[in-house]
């Protein structure tokens, strides 16, 4: 049993929700799609870019419209349950506490800027978060100066 459904998300548009319960540590789901190049992707931070899912090689990316699930709606929050693996090349989603049925899942997206882009409020508001969290950073990028 796959464990998640796609819904309504109270954060953003639609979200993922656990439909059985899972242990910490637990191994969710696959991030999966076909992988292109960062240089193949045209765009601003706002676009569809942010359903694109970097690698750490800094090159590839995981497109998710050819070939994803129900990875791709998860919703980022400044206090996610859920952590992102990277293991040779494949990304999988994994609980970062216990997770109960019905609880959506989260994990921090940390959007990084390029280097050239000067970190501004303004740059943080074109991805703004809503997460709702008591430790929100009001922003889906990374926290500055990482
Ligand atoms: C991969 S999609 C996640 C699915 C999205 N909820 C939807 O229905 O399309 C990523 C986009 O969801 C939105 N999003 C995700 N988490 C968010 C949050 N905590 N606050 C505001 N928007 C969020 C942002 O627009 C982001 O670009
Ligand atoms: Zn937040």
């Amino acid at each position: 049993m796959l464990g998640v459904v796609v819904k309504k998300s109270p954060v953003h548009g639609r979200g993922v929700f656990a439909t059985k319960p899972f242990r910490k540590a637990t191994r969710i789901i696959e991030y999966s799609g076909r992988r292109i190049l960062w240089s193949s992707v045209p765009g601003e931070l706002d676009d569809p870019r942010m359903y694109y899912f970097g690698l750490d090689d800094g090159k590839t990316v995981i497109d998710p419209a050819v070939g994803g699930n129900e990875a791709q709606w998860i919703n980022h929050s400044c206090e996610p349950n859920c952590e992102v693996r990277e293991k040779r090349g494949r990304i999988f989603i994994h609980a970062l506490r216990s997770i109960k049925p019905g609880e959506e899942l989260f994990y921090d997206y940390h959007l990084e800027v390029d280097d050239n882009v000067p970190r501004t409020k303004e740059i943080e508001q074109e991805a703004p978060c809503h997460c709702g969290s008591r430790i929100c950073r009001g922003t889906l990028l990374a926290p500055s100066g990482r």
